[in-house]
């Protein structure tokens, strides 16, 4: 693909990825976005023109790309609460699955390219950190779901990069808690939290997928990459890490082991993903998690 101005569609971009990803594209590229969400609402309305689109909709989907053309559509929507498909199959095989087969359909109609993101779920977490070619063998309903996501790009005639990464954290307007908002909320009310010692991993700094992402997009690279913070750690350790910069009591963490949390989803264990290719070929630096953490705190304006 020719480097120039894009026509960047974007989905799911009131989630945390997705405003990190939209307001990276505005602030930094000329590209013209069409930014979208299953909400009637965006939280960057005022600063590019926003649609709402439900990518379960074919007939939406096929009809938002026809009118504004986008030779990338960057998919950032997604049912992303990992217990919970393991009970709400149907809904969130719909999402995490169809909704992707109706976006590759549209990419085909206006010769558009994919940047999909996947998840370190797709393996079983026996053996990682995990490569780019590692084989994937997923435990969970939503770890198949995002690795049948993955196949469809694959066995699609459409040019795509699937971008695979965890445990992201950061923040934005009204988005969902993840790990270290969580942990922020209660451990600065003085609120005791038990966090796991048995899952390790590395953690993911929403700007930090955000560069990625545009690096990927603008390179016009093709396959599977993973983006992600330097240091494999384990929950416990993040959680001390996070006490460290916000200077919280490290005595409110509670070390547990995951068997106890009774999740309905099974989680891998051993996982992480390695990033020597986005390194090499991105020339991608993201913060380790102190580095990370100290800039959440900026922007929490602690
Ligand atoms: N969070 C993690 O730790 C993590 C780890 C690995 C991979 N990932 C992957 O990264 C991507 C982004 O995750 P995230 O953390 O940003 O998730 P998120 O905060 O839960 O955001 C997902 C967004 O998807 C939108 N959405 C849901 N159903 C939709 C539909 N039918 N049509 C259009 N939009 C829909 C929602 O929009 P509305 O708010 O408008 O309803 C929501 O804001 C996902 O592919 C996820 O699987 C995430």
């Amino acid at each position: 693909m020719k480097p120039g101005k894009l026509n960047i569609l974007i989905t799911g971009s009131n989630g945390l990825l997705g405003q990190a990803v939209s307001k990276m594209f505005l602030r930094e590229t000329d590209h013209d976005l069409l930014i979208t969400s299953a909400e009637e609402y965006s939280y960057l309305y005022d600063k590019c023109e926003y649609r709402t689109l439900d990518i379960t909709s074919k007939d939406d989907v096929k009809r938002t790309a026809s009118e504004f053309s986008p030779n990338v559509i960057i998919n950032c929507a997604a049912f992303t609460n990992v217990d919970a498909c393991e009970t709400e199959r149907e809904a969130s095989w719909k999402i995490n699955v169809d909704g992707v087969k109706n976006l590759i359909i549209a990419a085909r109609m206006n010769g558009a390219r994919i940047i999909h993101f996947s998840t370190d779920y797709v393996f079983d977490g026996r053996n990682g950190p995990y490569s780019e070619d590692a084989v994937p063998n997923p435990i969970s309903f939503y770890g198949r779901e995002k690795l049948a996501s993955e196949n469809a790009l694959k066995t699609s005639d459409i040019e795509h990069a699937i971008i695979r990464t965890l445990v992201i954290y950061g923040t934005g307007k009204n988005v969902k808690p993840n790990f270290a908002l969580w942990l922020v909320d209660k451990l600065s009310n003085n609120e005791l939290v038990n966090v796991v010692t048995d899952q390790i991993s590395n953690t993911t700094m929403v700007e930090d997928l955000a560069v990625g992402t545009m690096r990927i997009v603008e390179r016009g690279c093709t396959g599977i990459y993973n983006i992600a913070g330097p240091d494999v750690i384990s929950r416990y350790m993040f959680a001390h890490n996070l006490c460290e910069v916000f200077g919280y009591d490290k005595g409110l963490v509670r070390p547990i082991t995951t068997e106890l949390l009774n999740q309905p989803a099974p989680r891998p264990m051993r996982s992480g993903l390695t990033t020597f290719k986005a390194e090499a070929e991105l020339g991608f630096k993201p913060m380790d998690s102190m580095e990370g953490l100290r800039f959440l705190k900026f922007q929490l304006g602690h």
